[in-house]
């Protein structure tokens, strides 16, 4: 079976220890476990990677489009600004969901209001914390 790809981007790697007062203290160690138990429960295989390199996570979205992995993608920063992930999401072939732990439309800043991922996924889930990501996979085991 295709594995379900969970792609998180920059800074995510520092979860728990990073502003635990919006994104929570599960560290990503904690949630790559809880992605792949959740994926147990739901009869499907994932695969958890997180990068703050723009190029691998775009070699890796490129993998994924040629293989037709359902992709589960928290592009972090990344999401509000970078055409090339644009580019990446538009080539995927299998089911793209948005994961966001907080839910950047209600924070403050105006970058954070726009997602170059948005025209490409199939569902957005955000401001569900660490949640989102069993959200999404629900989502994906659906299809
Ligand atoms: C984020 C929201 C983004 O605005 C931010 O740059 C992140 C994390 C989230 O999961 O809430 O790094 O994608």
């Amino acid at each position: 079976m295709t594995p379900v790809l969970v792609l998180n981007g920059p800074n995510l790697g520092r979860l728990g220890r990073r502003q635990p007062e919006i994104y929570g203290r599960t560290t990503h160690a904690e949630l790559a476990h809880q992605c792949v138990a959740w994926g147990r429960d739901l009869g499907i295989d994932v695969e958890v990677r997180q990068t703050n390199h723009e190029g691998e996570m775009l070699d890796w979205l490129n993998a994924a489009a040629d293989d037709g992995n359902p992709v589960v993608l928290n592009a972090a920063a990344w999401t509000h600004y970078s055409y090339a992930i644009l580019d990446a999401c538009a080539q995927l072939t299998a089911p793209l969901v948005e994961v966001h732990i907080s839910d950047p439309h209600q924070r403050p800043e105006e970058f954070r209001h726009t997602s170059v991922v948005t025209p490409y996924a199939a569902q957005v889930v955000a401001g569900h914390g660490t949640d989102g990501y069993r959200i999404a996979l629900e989502a994906l085991a659906r299809r």
